[in-house]
């Protein structure tokens, strides 16, 4: 098919343009045919411009334009006009002028959309992922995409300003034990040997520095096979990032550095640096979370020395087995009815709690279901404490220190959302740092890394590794904006002698480590400089920046709640004579 190519994109001409002869080409977004005058807003990425077809100016190409339907896909040529008094259009930047078109090819034709092709969708995502083409058509897409577009650039630009060179890493690597579940891939000419997906680049990383490279990065896709959640994807983009002799500071002002020009030229934003640090147990103890949205306060005060020796025994018990009671002021909740109150108490016990315990400071002062155990006067000093004022709300929860933030952690963030107390304008970053080394599993009976089993513990505790290794801090920090954790990152072990302890407290004995990760012990015998880095949750940041819901509107082609592709249709079985030739034999 011979057409007419374009002259000018939708989103280009204005009424300088005017008497212009010009050849667009895109989509039909709307047609409306007036009787006499057909309109079509003709749409391609860079903006959507009004195509007018009259039987005066061509009889010919009016007759077929009379054919054309939604998402059509045409070359239109004609002469740029200034839109008659009245009826300009201030919204769109081409809404002064349109074009009298003289000559029309229909390059394709197209079904029905499933859905309107428009800036708000009522369709389910589903459909919407189903047709992902077309909902890649939408405006707020394009921008998303195009918003992602532009910080690998600045990204890129950032890094080799700052000497670091990107290195490609594989894809297809060992499977080595790392937090989640790996991919694998069998291998064809290895019968019963797989490869594994990486789940971040780390070990490789590592290596490039004992190989010299001092400053790497590198904007790679990781692969984890574990539940997902509107900010987890199973295959996601990490901005990855490691330099030798630099300490966590170091590596936090490099960060803080990239987190700068984003904002700047993504948003317009200057952010304050250095951000705030606060230490993880800082973070669970006032906020409930090792990712706290400070951009509202509702922060934690303990009560668990008041309440020690009292009558009520929930309190008590609980501060006796060396458990917390703690809570935080709602302020204005004490107008809360039962009926509010029921629920509150529901939704506490909902993710857990045993219960819910609150003292309302009205004019009559302190007031509480628990008055009869704990007395007035211990009410109003807990009131107090908490900040109350008259009109105000205090929620109370008590349980074993990790348990009883955990739930307030979740009920700040429930009442920050009924109270409307989020403000959106504000972009609220911080460093959460001095992570325990581990996590103790009550159920496996065992230490798991907190982080990952390379990360450093802080040489103030190293001693305690022997002791008490639960106690032991890491050199590892986390990212946090807005309550979303967008980065993380550690210094690492860097001898063998070291590497070797922390896989034993892991679980990982002598032979397990030798086969597992004998290549990185053995290349921490030759000359391993210190050193650290970071990897940046890229689809967690785009989509923060882009104002999004989910990770997914800033992924082209993403994958449902269940790691779905629904366009394609995957996973999806495969040939008997594939699975053969893998040695595989499906149960
Ligand atoms: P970590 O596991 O913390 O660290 O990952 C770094 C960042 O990646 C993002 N992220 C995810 N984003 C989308 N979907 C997922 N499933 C997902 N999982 C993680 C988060 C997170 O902060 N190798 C280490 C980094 C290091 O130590 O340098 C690592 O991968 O925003």
């Amino acid at each position: 098919m011979t057409y007419k190519k374009r002259t000018h994109t939708c989103g280009e001409l204005r009424t300088s343009h005017i008497g212009q002869t010009v050849t667009l080409t895109g989509w039909v977004d709307r047609r409306r045919d007036l009787g006499g005058v057909i309109f079509v807003d003709l749409r391609d990425r860079y903006g959507k411009t009004q195509v007018v077809f009259g039987p005066q100016h061509n009889q010919e190409v009016y007759q077929l334009a009379k054919d054309l339907r939604s998402e059509y896909v045409l070359s239109v040529t004609g002469k740029v006009e200034r839109r008659p008094d009245g009826t300009s259009n201030a919204e769109l930047p081409t809404g002064e002028i349109d074009i009298l078109s003289t000559e029309l090819t229909i390059l394709n034709k197209a079904d029905t959309p499933p859905f309107p092709i428009e800036e708000r969708v009522e369709a389910s995502e589903d459909l919407r992922l189903k047709y992902r083409y077309l909902d890649l058509r939408r405006e707020p897409m394009q921008r998303a995409l195009i918003t992602r577009h532009k910080m690998y650039q600045i990204a890129r630009r950032y890094f080799d300003e700052h000497k670091f060179i990107e290195i490609e890493t594989p894809i297809l690597m060992k499977s080595t034990p790392e937090g989640a579940r790996d991919y694998l891939v069998p291998s064809r000419v290895h019968p019963g040997k797989f490869y594994a997906l990486p789940q971040s680049p780390q070990t490789y990383k590592q290596i490039l520095m004992v190989a010299g490279f001092d400053r790497y990065f590198q904007i790679v896709k990781c692969f984890r096979d574990e539940d997902l959640r509107a900010d987890r994807q199973p295959e996601f983009t990490q901005i990855d990032v490691e330099m030798s002799f630099a300490d966590e500071i170091d590596v936090q002002t490099i960060t803080e550095g990239v987190m700068t020009e984003f904002f700047s030229e993504l948003k317009g934003i200057t952010i304050q640096t250095p951000f705030l640090r606060m230490t993880y147990k800082d973070a669970m103890e006032s906020y409930g979370t090792d990712k706290p949205d400070l951009r509202f306060n509702l922060k934690f005060v303990d009560f668990s020395d008041l309440v020690a020796g009292s009558g009520f025994k929930v309190f008590s018990e609980s501060v006796a087995k060396r458990g917390v009671v703690a809570g935080f002021t709602v302020p204005g909740g004490a107008s809360y009815t039962r009926n509010q109150m029921d629920n509150l108490v529901d939704f506490t016990k909902s993710i857990g709690a045993g219960g819910l315990a609150y003292i309302k400071l009205t004019e009559k002062g302190a007031e509480s279901a628990i008055e009869k155990f704990l007395g007035k006067e211990l009410l109003t000093k807990i009131a107090e404490r908490a900040g109350a004022k008259t009109g105000d709300l205090v929620l109370i929860v008590s349980d074993n220190w990790q348990k009883a933030y955990t739930i307030l952690g979740t009920l700040r963030l429930e009442m920050a959302k009924r109270l409307n107390l989020i403000d959106e304008s504000k972009n609220s970053l911080l460093w959460v740092v001095d992570f325990p080394m581990f996590d103790y599993s009550e159920e496996e009976k065992r230490y798991a890394a907190m982080h990952h089993p390379f990360t450093s513990p802080n040489p103030e505790d190293e001693q305690m590794l022997e002791t008490d290794p639960s106690k032991a801090r890491a050199r590892a920090y986390d990212l946090v904006l807005n309550g979303n954790e967008i980065a993380g990152g550690s210094i690492r072990i860097h001898t063998p002698e070291l590497q070797t302890k922390v896989f034993g407290l892991l679980g990982i004995g002598p032979e397990e480590a030798k086969s597992k990760f004998g290549f990185m012990l053995d290349a921490f015998h030759y000359g391993a400089p210190p050193h650290g880095g970071i990897a940046f949750g890229f689809d967690r940041i785009a989509m923060l920046l882009t104002g999004s819901k989910s990770i997914r509107d800033v992924i082209a082609f993403p994958k449902t709640s269940s790691g779905m592709s629904l366009m394609d249709d995957c996973p999806s079985e495969v040939d008997k004579k594939q699975l053969d030739e893998l040695h595989i034999r499906l149960k």
